[in-house]
């Protein structure tokens, strides 16, 4: 086949506008692998993106100019190799991260990739199941790092996850649980029973109860649920907390309404207010920002192979159908939202 099929985003709108086109086959570089595409996952960044949201930040990445090719991680299995590339070949089914750049645009049948960001895809898998996970536990990987939680002093601590029943959320209650902590999900009044059966030893309904009367008892927290509660949360931790991090930081949003000195400005402000709170306690404070790293990709391949991580999938449509997937993330609905760009059936 000469030629591949990318999904493009036509312009900054909402309804989303989205257009399938045909480009030259990409040929892998030096330490690169071309990999045809089985399933690459739809996540709310996509959805923001594709209405404009972080265009002039991205832009000086060279990933704000539309029309644009969305999508950060994939499944599916290597066509060809470039030069010095001797880990894998092809035939292999893998699964792994695409940057936000430049060259960042897994929504494709097709796409090459830096070979290190490439993980073996894990036996009895399929790829609409493992596309769910390389951008969701990267970022989630990056915010336990980012709170100061790691394998090492997990255990007993008491964490409390705002957004816990959101793919971010679910990985989280699952390796904190797992890894013996005590977590307090809070959630909306239809997920309260996911996220018990996900691990979680308190459930926190936040359409019924105040996030203020919450305990201010907790050794960390991670917000994936809404910045205007960043303030609220904060200030739940005990003093001598370990750290807190948030994805739902003001950065990008800020940017784009103010510019990128006025923005980085507004930004820092709400950074020193937010993490003076933090210090106050004593805790570490961080905004993650996704970012490809091979630490967690070795990390998300041993839970996958231990069968110890699950993500369930709610809706794996064809490019033909993207706008059902993007809808899906749009809406916070159950299960995380595949494309299957070469119309591979999902399982
Ligand atoms: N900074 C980064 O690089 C980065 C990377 C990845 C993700 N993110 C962001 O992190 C967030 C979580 O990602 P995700 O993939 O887990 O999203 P998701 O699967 O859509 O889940 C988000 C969850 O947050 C809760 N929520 C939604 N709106 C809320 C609100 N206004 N207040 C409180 N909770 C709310 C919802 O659960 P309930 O209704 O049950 O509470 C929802 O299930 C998203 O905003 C995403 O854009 C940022």
């Amino acid at each position: 086949m000469s030629t591949a099929t990318k999904l493009l985003c036509l312009r900054p709108a909402d309804p989303i506008r989205l257009e399938t086109r045909r480009t030259a086959m990409p040929r892998p570089g030096k330490g690169e692998v071309l990999v045809r595409v089985d399933a690459t996952s739809v996540n709310p960044i996509d959805v923001k993106r594709a209405r404009g949201y972080g265009q002039r930040l991205l832009s000086h990445k060279g990933a704000g100019k539309f029309p644009l090719v969305l999508g950060n991680d994939f499944a599916g299995e290597i066509v060809s190799v470039g030069a010095r590339v001797g880990q894998c070949g092809p035939g292999d089914r893998v699964m792994g991260l695409v940057p936000t750049g430049r060259k960042g645009s897994a929504h494709a049948t097709h796409l090459t990739v830096d070979a290190r960001l490439a993980r073996p895809a894990v036996d009895g898998l399929a790829s609409t199941a493992l596309a769910a996970f390389p951008y969701t536990f990267t970022t989630l990987w990056l915010a336990l790092r980012g709170a100061g939680i790691n394998e090492g002093n997990a255990k007993g601590q008491k964490v409390l996850v705002h957004g816990a029943s959101g793919g971010l959320g679910q990985l989280a209650l699952q390796i904190l649980a797992a890894l013996g902590a005590s977590v307090t999900a809070i959630c909306s009044t239809a997920n309260i029973e996911l996220c018990r059966n996900l691990g979680a030893t308190a459930v926190w309904d936040r359409t019924r109860c105040h996030l203020e009367e919450l305990p201010d008892h907790f050794d960390a927290g991670l917000n994936f649920g809404a910045w205007e509660d960043e303030a609220t949360l904060l200030g739940r931790l005990r003093q001598g907390a370990l750290g807190y991090a948030t994805t739902v930081h003001p950065l990008l949003g800020h940017i784009d309404r103010c510019g990128l000195l006025s923005g980085a400005w507004r930004s820092r402000q709400d950074w020193r207010f937010m993490q003076s709170l933090a210090s106050a306690t004593g805790a570490r404070y961080r905004w993650i920002v996704f970012q490809p790293d091979e630490g967690a990709l070795d990390m998300l391949y041993q839970f996958l192979a231990r069968g110890a991580l699950r993500l369930s999938v709610g809706v794996s449509v064809p490019f033909a159908s993207a706008d059902l997937a993007f809808e899906h993330a749009a809406r916070h609905r159950k299960g995380r939202a595949i494309l299957l760009p070469t119309g591979a059936l999902s399982s």
